[in-house]
């Protein structure tokens, strides 16, 4: 490496010296001699680029005139353009679509990581799975000019996760496909910290509510408790333990048609569950006869069954 000017010159020599595929000819050459030329000069050959630039945000580093040439305007991501100016043509400059991935997220994250959190995106499947920012942004021809995003926010998700479009056309679902609400509602699509819920196996980039909480947590704020008497699983499992999220044939978004089929995944005979450690007595006799229909409907009785305030068994 000599003379490296700049991050993205910086960056993109690392990546080199880390073994990557050599570069394309037509990307900027690491060298001392590939001047910064500013913003104005790139006008004269694309200015159907430049001409809409002022509505991109990341105009305010030309505007501020504030940062260092290697943060300002088109060379802030394209890196120096002295020698493609020269050459006149598609020649040594950094051209996204033919870059590796690994360094288009190296540039975007050379001014994001502040907001960003470069830990979590590293390690999120989208990363992983080679899904980077230009994937999901378009910076010059974005058709929802908030966020860049190359799609409406529902649209952008679904061309890649067809099935869950299905998923919110269900019976009971999450207004989503009605534009009610965002992937991004629960969702971190820049990867989300390790979750505190749910024993913390089942990550999928679900995003964190204050105090570590799940997201649901931010609209359904009455289930969050604490109450005096606690449906445990609703605090250690978490929400997924008895609803979908997405969507459901099943009322109420649970996991089960019937509801008592479900509540017998956890209170059955067989388990020494309950503050007694007896479990539900299930057979004839026992409180709650299963071929009696009455007490096939527990949420008849247990109504409070996210937690109660005022009776262990959340019948009130
Ligand atoms: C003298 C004319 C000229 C100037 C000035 C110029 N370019 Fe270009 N640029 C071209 C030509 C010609 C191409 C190839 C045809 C095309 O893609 O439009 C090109 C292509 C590009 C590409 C796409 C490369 C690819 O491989 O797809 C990028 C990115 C680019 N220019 C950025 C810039 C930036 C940033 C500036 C200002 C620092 C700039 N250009 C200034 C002429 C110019
Ligand atoms: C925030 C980073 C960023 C900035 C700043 C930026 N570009 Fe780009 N540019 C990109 C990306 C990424 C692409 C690849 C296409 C895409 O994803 O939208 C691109 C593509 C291009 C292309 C190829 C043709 C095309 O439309 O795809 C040209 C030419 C270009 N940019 C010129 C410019 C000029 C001129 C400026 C300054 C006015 C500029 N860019 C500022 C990121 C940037
Ligand atoms: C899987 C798609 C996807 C990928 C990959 C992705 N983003 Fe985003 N990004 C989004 C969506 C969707 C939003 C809008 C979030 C919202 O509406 O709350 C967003 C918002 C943003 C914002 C503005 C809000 C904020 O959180 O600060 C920035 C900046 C941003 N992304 C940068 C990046 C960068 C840089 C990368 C790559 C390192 C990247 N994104 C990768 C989908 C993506
Ligand atoms: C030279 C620094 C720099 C680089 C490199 C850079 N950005 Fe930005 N980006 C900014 C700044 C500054 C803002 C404006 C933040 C603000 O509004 O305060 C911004 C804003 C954004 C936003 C938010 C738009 C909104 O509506 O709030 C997105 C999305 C984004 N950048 C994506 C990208 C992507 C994708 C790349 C890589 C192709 C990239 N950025 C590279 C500095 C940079
Ligand atoms: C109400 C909150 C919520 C909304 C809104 C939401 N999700 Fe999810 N999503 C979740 C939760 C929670 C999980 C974890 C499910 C699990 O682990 O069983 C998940 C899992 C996923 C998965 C991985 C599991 C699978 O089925 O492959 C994908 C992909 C996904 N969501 C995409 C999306 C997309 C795309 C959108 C928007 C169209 C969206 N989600 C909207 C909460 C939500
Ligand atoms: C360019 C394709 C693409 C786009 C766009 C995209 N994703 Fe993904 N997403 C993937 C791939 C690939 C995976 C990893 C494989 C899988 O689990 O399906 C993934 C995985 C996921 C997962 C599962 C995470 C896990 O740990 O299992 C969620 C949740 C998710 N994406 C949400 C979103 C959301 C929300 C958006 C829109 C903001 C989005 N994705 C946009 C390709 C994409
Ligand atoms: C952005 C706000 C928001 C978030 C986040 C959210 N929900 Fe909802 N949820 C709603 C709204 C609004 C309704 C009312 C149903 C509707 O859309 O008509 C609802 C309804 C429900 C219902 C009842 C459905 C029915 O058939 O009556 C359940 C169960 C539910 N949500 C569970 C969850 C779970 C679990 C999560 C987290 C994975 C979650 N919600 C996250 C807003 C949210
Ligand atoms: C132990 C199983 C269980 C867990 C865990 C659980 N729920 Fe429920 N939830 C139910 C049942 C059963 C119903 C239906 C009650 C009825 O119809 O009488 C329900 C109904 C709902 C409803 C719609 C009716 C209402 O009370 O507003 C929402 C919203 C809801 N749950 C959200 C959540 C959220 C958010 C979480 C996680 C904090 C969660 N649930 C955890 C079993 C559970
Ligand atoms: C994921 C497992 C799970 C599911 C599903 C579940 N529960 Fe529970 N339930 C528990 C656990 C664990 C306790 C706490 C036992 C303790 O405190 O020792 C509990 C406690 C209770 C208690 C209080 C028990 C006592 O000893 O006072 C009642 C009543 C109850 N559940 C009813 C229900 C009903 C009704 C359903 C279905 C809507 C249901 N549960 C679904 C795991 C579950
Ligand atoms: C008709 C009202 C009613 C219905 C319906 C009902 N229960 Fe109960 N449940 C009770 C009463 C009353 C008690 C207290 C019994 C006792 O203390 O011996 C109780 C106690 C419990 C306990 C605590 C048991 C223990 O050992 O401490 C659990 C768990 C429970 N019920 C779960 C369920 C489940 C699961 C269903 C649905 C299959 C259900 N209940 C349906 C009235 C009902």
């Amino acid at each position: 490496m000599r003379g490296g000017v700049g991050l993205c010159i910086l960056l993109f020599s690392a990546a080199i010296a880390g073994g990557q595929a050599p570069a394309p000819a037509n990307q900027a050459k690491p060298t001392g001699d590939n001047k910064y030329v500013g913003s104005q000069v790139c006008q004269d050959c694309h200015s159907e680029i430049t001409d809409t630039f002022y509505k991109n945000p990341h105009n305010k580093s030309i505007v501020s005139q504030k940062e260092p040439p290697e943060r300002t305007g088109c060379e802030g991501c394209h890196g120096p353009g002295g020698q493609h100016y020269a050459a006149g043509d598609g020649s040594s400059i950094i051209a996204f679509p033919k870059i590796p991935k690994e360094q288009v997220l190296d540039t975007c994250l050379g001014c994001h990581s502040q907001t960003l959190s470069r830990a979590n995106i590293r390690r999120s499947s989208h990363t992983v799975n080679g899904i980077v920012c230009t994937n999901c942004h378009s910076v010059h021809s974005s058709p929802a000019p908030k966020n860049l995003l190359a799609r409406t926010q529902t649209n952008l998700c679904y061309s890649c996760h067809t099935n869950v479009r299905a998923q919110f056309s269900l019976p009971f679902k999450h207004r989503v496909n009605e534009g009610f609400m965002n992937c991004t509602d629960c969702h971190n699509p820049h990867g989300a910290p390790q979750p505190t819920w749910a024993n913390a196996t089942r990550p999928r980039m679900v995003e964190h509510s204050k105090a570590n909480e799940e997201s649901c947590m931010n609209c359904h704020a009455d289930k969050r408790g604490p109450f005096v008497f606690e449906h445990s699983p609703v605090r250690v499992d978490g929400c997924l333990s008895c609803h979908v999220p997405h969507g459901s044939t099943n009322s109420r978004m649970l996991t089960r048609p019937v509801v008592f089929t479900m509540c017998l995944e956890c209170h059955n005979n067989a388990g020494n569950l309950g503050r007694q450690a007896d479990g539900v007595k299930t057979q004839a006799r026992a409180p709650h006869n299963m071929a009696n229909p009455l007490f096939q409907n527990c949420t008849q009785c247990h109504v409070r069954i996210h937690g109660s305030n005022a009776d262990l068994r959340y019948f009130r």
